[in-house]
């Protein structure tokens, strides 16, 4: 699965989708620091344990560097950024039942603004699964290194000397 790099000066809007989830009840916020265990457990629960440890770095940082989509008081998905290394968007998943309603996209913008929030003029979306998605919803691009690994190929930090 490769990184892909995305632009943050063109982003498409945000707020259209918003309103869109708030019509269907669901909401896109950012999880409070005592919704870290409910957090873990639907991550762990839909997609993995590796991806609720990298989204557990969100909350060490303020804003907590994190956004979550929910029902009443059920989490549907999340999406965080600026976890597995700086400037980076993911992890993130949409429980399947509630896929193709807007939320998926909903959450990458909110995070993608996220990091424009922190300065940064690209992105990089970390060992992208669905790369027609990214491309399709914000026009991001693959970045080609010859294994297809990215961040997760890596076994060593580079060296420093
Ligand atoms: C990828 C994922 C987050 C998308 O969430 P979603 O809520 O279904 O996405 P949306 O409904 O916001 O989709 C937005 C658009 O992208 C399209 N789309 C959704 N998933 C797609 C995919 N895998 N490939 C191509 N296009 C896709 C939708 O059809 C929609 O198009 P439209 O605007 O023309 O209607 C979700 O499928 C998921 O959780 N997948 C498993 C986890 C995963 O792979 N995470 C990414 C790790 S990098």
């Amino acid at each position: 699965m490769p990184d892909m790099l995305c632009s943050l000066v063109r982003l498409p809007p945000l707020a259209p989708l918003l309103a869109a989830l708030n019509g269907q009840g669901i909401t896109i916020r950012r999880p409070n620091p005592w919704e870290q265990s409910i957090l873990r457990q639907f991550i762990e629960a839909h997609f993995s344990r590796n991806w609720a440890e990298e989204t557990s770095v969100a909350f060490t940082q303020k804003p907590v560097t994190c956004f979550t989509a929910w029902q009443a008081d059920q989490i549907l998905g999340f999406g965080a950024y600026e976890c597995t290394r700086r400037n980076y968007f993911g992890p993130t998943g949409v429980a399947e039942a509630h896929r193709k309603k807007g939320i998926g996209k909903a959450l990458c913008l909110a995070c993608l603004r996220g990091l424009q929030d922190l300065g940064y003029t690209y992105a990089i979306i970390g060992g992208a699964g669905p790369v027609d998605f990214y491309r399709k919803t914000v026009g991001a691009i693959v970045i080609p290194f010859d294994d297809g690994k990215g961040i997760y190929g890596l076994k060593e930090e580079p060296r420093l000397i």
